[in-house]
């Protein structure tokens, strides 16, 4: 294969841009023609297609976003768009592209890949939520960008004696509030692949009020069973204690991305590379146990994924409290 194609698309992620660096340098280092479309698939029904160079991609390893800027694109759910798409990339000779992105994107992709195009995803999310690789670009980054407004938090809720529930994102996936809030020290950790009783986390915010803790710290994903205001105004009347709550929202998905975030998207785009150089079949590239690896792209859409419950045990073991 000699002209491949690059993309990012869906919530940007920090990190797509160490992957967008990779995939040009390493597509040009093999002697093939890498163009870069702008917008994700939105740009690429649009024809925002241009040549990148090795220095299209200079400087930008350390920053969060992503150059090629990202789109949700609902013109591409149907299907004469995506034929459309095709067209166009069979237009400028392309005959692989690399999506950068996470679920949708690589549900795209796969249409795409219907149409004749060979497709490679590159998991780029914050939300950790493609379960055939252990871990997503853009994760790691977020997990410590929380890890850093938990610290502030439990500054702060020590000095008022308060409760404060931190919401914070990843769809249906509780990955980033179980890290994080293990990471993290919360007390309470609220995900939606775990149901809880509202009752159950009051009786555990008032133990641990029993045992001396002068504040409690909640992580709750933005998927958990219970909206925000509803817990916080139980929490409030049940523990008798100030209660706030916190939504870092968009914070959590900007920033310089960790060295765990890099090496997985120079490493990730690096594989995708190599794949439509050895004209492969479509495939999603992730990591397993620190190997990079590759899966039929349907089966990783498929996959479905297992939750790290010893994790959770783990954070409740050490989030609870105990009277000496
Ligand atoms: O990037 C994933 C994600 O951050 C989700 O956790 C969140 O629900 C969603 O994107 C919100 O993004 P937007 O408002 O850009 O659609």
């Amino acid at each position: 294969m000699k002209r491949i194609a690059i993309l990012t698309s869906g919530g940007d992620a920090p990190g797509m841009n160490a992957a967008v660096r990779a995939a040009v340098r390493c597509g040009i280092d093999r002697g093939m023609e890498v163009y870069g479309i702008q917008r994700g698939y939105e740009g690429l029904l649009d024809g925002e297609i241009s040549k990148m160079e090795w220095h299209s991609v200079g400087d930008i390893l350390q920053r969060g976003g992503t150059i090629l800027r990202t789109a949700r694109s609902s013109r591409f759910m149907e299907d004469e768009w995506v034929q459309h798409g095709a067209e166009i990339l069979k237009t400028f000779g392309i005959e692989g592209l690399i999506v950068i992105g996470g679920d949708g994107s690589y549900r795209g992709g796969r249409e795409l890949a219907k149409k004749g195009i060979t497709v490679m995803g590159v998991p780029g999310t914050i939300d950790n939520d493609l379960a055939y690789t252990d871990f997503t670009i853009g994760f790691d980054t977020a997990v410590n960008t929380v890890l850093g407004l938990i610290s502030n938090i439990r500054d702060t809720s020590s000095s008022h004696e308060r409760t404060t529930i931190i919401e914070v994102m990843g769809r249906k996936c509780g990955d980033l509030a179980l890290f994080a809030g293990l990471a993290g020290g919360a007390d309470v950790i609220l995900v939606p692949e775990v149901k809880t009783d509202i009752n159950e986390v009051c009786r555990k915010v008032l133990q641990g009020q029993a045992s001396g803790k002068v504040h409690s710290i909640i992580v709750m994903a933005e998927g958990a069973d219970f909206s925000l205001t509803e817990l916080q105004a139980t929490l409030e009347e049940m523990t008798g204690r100030e209660t706030r709550s916190v939504v870092p929202g968009y914070i959590q998905r900007g920033g310089s991305p960790t060295s765990q975030d890099r090496l997985l998207a120079s490493q990730t785009a690096a594989k995708a590379v190599e794949l439509l150089y050895n004209d492969s079949d479509s495939k999603a590239v992730g990591s397993i146990c620190g190997e990079i690896v590759a899966m039929d792209l349907d089966k990783a859409i498929e996959t479905k994924g297992e939750f790290r419950k010893d994790l959770y045990d783990l954070a409740e073991v050490l989030g609870k409290g105990v009277i000496d």
